[in-house]
């Protein structure tokens, strides 16, 4: 099979965690490869992807192979294959625009973004990158809020020819406006804000979908959130957070069957817990009625390391884009992004939209 040539923006931790994946299941087979939804889709395994492209602003990243600026501070996350050879793609000066968040300067150097004072790229030059590499396919990777760098990154997508995989909730597949610019262009495009492999939200909509199913009234619930990475320090500032809070509970708004009213649900970041690093905690009530109307609730509280649970679904994402470039079609694809994709323009339950997704991998659904 060919090679999947990806380009990056934003090599944070999620970015770190998927170069690792791709270096880490290299060394296995099918029988004895942990952690993957998917060991084969269509044809190609993760070691197939190859990143040809790097863009980031923070000077301890800035022109260092992609191999060592993945574990540059800030980043922080788990460590589970130390040893990556050269990928020869150079991380190159993004455009900063709205990526770094005013607050950080308060805290210390290893915590937060440091922008280096190297030129930043132009939207043309980024153009050029892309298509110089040959990259096929564009991660989006902004920090949450990146509203104009997240627009910036997508514009080059679509003038380079390349796909987009948004996995931030800056909205643009669940957009029409700009899902209709890579539509006219027969661009395959997955989004938005990627649902990581078992975390808060896929377990918040699971549990949503059994009240539902089993006839027991959701009346209120909540999911906090807390950890010690970026992500985290970054969503401390609340003007940021809108389009977050949004996609996290419209996951769960979706499947409840009866829409809640706004103020009997609260789900978001709730707060930045510097040493907790990478380890994401969640905590999780929900409170019905069931039969006879009486009363019952869950309390859950789940730890997960934040950034290899997103990385063990991009992973599907970028094969499952491949794919649709393969057999040359263009524009939303609607199955990968409902199953990996908390915010997608059209939301299933989890159980259709994998359904979906295998259908779409056998080449029985278009997008
Ligand atoms: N971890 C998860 O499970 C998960 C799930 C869903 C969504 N996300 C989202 O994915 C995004 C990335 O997460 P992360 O944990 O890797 O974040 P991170 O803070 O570790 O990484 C962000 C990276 O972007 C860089 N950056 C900032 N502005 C930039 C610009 N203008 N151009 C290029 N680079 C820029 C930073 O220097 C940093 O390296 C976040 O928006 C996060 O909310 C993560």
């Amino acid at each position: 099979m060919d090679k999947i040539k990806i380009a990056i923006a934003g090599i944070g931790n999620c970015a770190s965690s998927l170069i690792q994946g791709i270096e880490y299941y290299k060394n296995k087979n099918e029988d004895d490869a942990i952690g993957l939804m998917h060991w084969d889709i269509g044809g190609y395994k993760p070691s197939d992807i190859e990143v040809v492209a790097a863009f980031d602003i923070d000077k301890r990243k800035v022109g260092k192979d992609v191999s060592e600026a993945i574990f540059a501070p800030p980043n922080c996350t788990a460590v589970f294959c130390p040893e990556i050879p050269p990928t020869g793609a150079i991380v190159k000066m993004g455009s900063i625009l709205d990526g770094v968040s005013e607050h950080m300067v308060d805290y210390s150097d290893n915590r937060r973004f440091i922008p280096s004072d190297e030129q930043e790229l132009t939207k043309e030059q980024v153009v050029k990158e892309l298509q110089d590499c040959g990259a096929e396919i564009l991660l989006n990777y902004m920090p949450v809020g990146s509203e104009n760098a997240t627009r910036f990154y997508a514009e080059c997508a679509l003038e380079a020819g390349v796909a987009f995989i948004n996995n931030m909730p800056v909205f643009i597949v669940s957009n029409p406006e700009w899902a209709a610019k890579f539509e006219e262009k027969g661009i395959p495009i997955i989004g938005d804000d990627i649902k990581a492999q078992l975390g808060a939200t896929i377990t918040h909509r699971m549990l949503a979908d059994l009240f539902h199913k089993r006839g027991v009234k959701l009346e209120r619930t909540y999911q906090l959130n807390t950890g010690g990475n970026t992500d985290f320090l970054n969503m401390l500032n609340r003007n940021r957070l809108a389009s977050k809070k949004e996609s996290k509970t419209e996951a769960v708004q979706s499947v409840v069957g009866q829409r809640m009213d706004d103020d009997n649900i609260h789900v978001g970041p709730s707060d930045y817990v510097p040493w907790q690093n990478d380890n994401k905690l969640c905590f999780l009530r929900m409170e019905g009625k069931l039969f006879g109307d009486v009363p019952m609730n869950i309390e859950l509280r789940l730890s997960v390391e934040d950034s290899p649970n997103s990385a063990g679904v991009v992973i599907d994402a970028v094969r499952c884009c491949k794919l649709a470039l393969d057999r040359g079609i263009g524009g939303i694809l609607y199955s990968p992004s409902s199953y990996f994709m908390k915010h997608p323009p059209k939301q299933f339950t989890d159980d259709e939209a994998h359904a979906m997704t295998d259908a779409f991998i056998k080449g029985e659904r278009d997008n």
